[in-house]
């Protein structure tokens, strides 16, 4: 399958929660990076074309998904969301850059007409959830050669679970949150078994002001040997 190169980044605490509690927004927690931290992150931006969070974090974060610490071109932001059940006044509606709202067949045409009038594009890929087999294609084909993910931790587990992951970037927040159900890196079902989880191969780390990076590419030789 032709897909786009795709590399997960994210703010994750030293205990792996994504936020404060489930529900909360995480920008909250990310108010504790600094200015050179938070041009590493939008130097990552300004070096993809396409960005992705899932809807879950539009609705509760409303990020604005730009490049503005660095110089440099916005990615498309593009959103997975099954139903198109974005609020309509959220920050990925600005003209600066391109929005791709994925959905599926369930998605209400009256959404997705109000979408469109928004001047975002809307792409159909699934029935029940966005199909990330139908969706890397097609966006390979349009030009994303290169996808950041940046969560939440549902989006990021379809990501490893298909194997759709390439690289992983994380900027460790120098705190412990602590809470049985708070969000985490990865989400969903995860593996259950030492023969189908993931493996990676440590590629580079450093500090910004108290904040360790560290950046990870997937190591497929590994995961086929076990
Ligand atoms: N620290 C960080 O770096 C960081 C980054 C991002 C987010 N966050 C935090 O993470 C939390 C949100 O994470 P989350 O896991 O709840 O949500 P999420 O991963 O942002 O979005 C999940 C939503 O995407 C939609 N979706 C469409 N197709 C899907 C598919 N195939 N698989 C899974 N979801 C699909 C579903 O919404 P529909 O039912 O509407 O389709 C689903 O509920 C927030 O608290 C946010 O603050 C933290």
């Amino acid at each position: 399958m032709i897909r786009p190169y795709v590399i997960i980044v994210s703010e994750v605490t030293l205990d792996g929660k994504l936020t404060l509690y489930r529900g909360a927004s995480s920008k909250e927690l990310m108010s504790l990076m600094t200015k050179e931290v938070y041009k590493y992150l939008h130097s990552l931006r300004a070096q993809v074309d396409g960005i992705m969070v899932g809807c879950e974090t539009v609705r509760t974060d409303d990020p604005n998904l730009t490049v503005r610490y660095v110089e440099g071109k916005n990615p498309v932001r593009i959103i997975p969301c099954s139903t198109a059940n974005v609020p309509y006044n959220a920050n990925i509606f600005s003209k600066d850059a391109p929005t791709i709202i994925v959905t599926t067949q369930r998605a209400p045409e009256e959404r997705i007409k109000k979408i469109q009038e928004l001047g975002a594009e809307i792409l159909i890929a699934g029935e029940d959830l966005v199909d990330f087999q139908v969706l890397l294609p097609i966006l390979h084909q349009r030009g994303i050669k290169k996808l950041m993910v940046e969560g939440g931790a549902s989006i990021n587990w379809e990501f490893i679970r298909l194997g759709f992951v390439d690289e992983l970037h994380i900027i460790h927040l120098p705190v412990v949150v602590g809470g049985e159900n708070v969000p985490t890196l990865v989400g969903g079902e995860g593996f259950k078994s030492l023969k189908k989880i993931l493996h990676f191969q440590i590629t580079n780390h450093f500090v910004i002001d108290n904040f360790l990076i560290t950046e990870w590419k997937v190591k497929p030789l590994a995961k086929s040997k076990n």
